[in-house]
């Protein structure tokens, strides 16, 4: 019971009530975060999150459709989108168009994201016209984060008018949507308001038409490192670590498994053990 469509009111929803989008890679995961956001991300994060890559950039397009799948099984509310991995889509609109196309045909996900702005107008309008709906991201572009020299803010003096200018190059390319990543607030919601296209927001301050986080994030799952955005709402981390100690401490204790973890050699006359 996939999706299959792109809903169009989550496509130009803004001005009201904010868009919730989060990051999924598991099946398990996408069950939990489907029936509470609009936007469900397939995200390259997943190459630091789940493989413990240095960056996004080690991120392959079979990573992206092994995970895209597992999600696509786990989602039949919230609009799925996938990213495009470095090296995927830069070299020209028709290497981006055969991989965006092999990332919706493999994965039934029905829209892609992929990194930059104004370099990016020509390739975002070749996939938009030929049926690849493309939420840009824009701001800090983890992928090109060897160029960037490092993840900081991006947008601030007089990078100012850059990321405003790459925002209205998605828009003007065809974008259906636009993260804005670590780019300072004021901006942020300048570039929201000059937009007729749902900002999503990451680090970019309260003014954004939606937010996103990476959920391993802000579950506490993901611990490496904590960016200054990221908001925890539990600590998951901390109670898979606690119970993996109990567990330890059972088992070198014989106190795991206990009888009622094990199988008796007599069928017992009545009751419901198989
Ligand atoms: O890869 C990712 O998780 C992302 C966002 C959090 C926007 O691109
Ligand atoms: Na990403």
């Amino acid at each position: 019971p996939v999706r299959p469509t792109l809903p169009v009111d989550i496509l130009f929803r803004k001005g009201g009530e904010p868009l919730v989008c989060l990051t999924a890679y598991t099946t398990p995961v996408a069950r939990l975060v489907d029936p509470h956001c609009d936007v469900v991300l397939v995200g390259d994060s997943l190459g630091m999150v789940l493989y413990g890559l240095p960056s996004t950039l080690g991120v392959t397009m079979e990573m992206m459709i092994a995970h895209g799948q597992a999600v696509m099984r786990g989602i039949t509310h919230a609009m799925p989108v996938i990213d495009m991995p470095f090296g995927s889509y830069e070299e020209s609109p028709g290497q981006a168009f055969r991989n965006a196309s092999r990332l919706m045909a493999e994965t039934g996900a029905p829209a892609v994201k992929l990194e930059g702005g104004v370099h990016m107008q020509d390739t975002i309008a070749f996939l938009t016209a030929r049926g690849v709906p493309v939420m840009a991201h824009i701001g800090l572009t983890p992928q090109a984060v060897n160029t960037l020299g490092g993840y900081k803010v991006v947008g601030r003096d007089d990078e100012a008018a850059q990321v405003m200018a790459d925002a209205k190059a998605v828009q003007a390319a065809g974008a259906f949507s636009v993260v804005l990543e670590k780019t300072p607030e004021g901006l942020s919601e300048r570039i929201t308001q000059a937009l007729t296209i749902p900002t999503i927001g990451i680090g970019a301050g309260a003014g954004c038409d939606g937010q996103i986080l990476v959920v391993d994030d802000m579950l506490g799952l993901f611990t490496d490192f904590q960016p200054k955005f990221v908001k925890r709402y539990a600590s998951l981390g901390q109670t898979a670590s606690d119970a993996i100690a109990d567990y330890a401490a059972e088992v070198r204790t014989r106190a795991f498994p206990a009888p009622e973890h094990s199988f008796a050699d007599v069928l017992p006359a009545k009751g419901a053990e198989k």
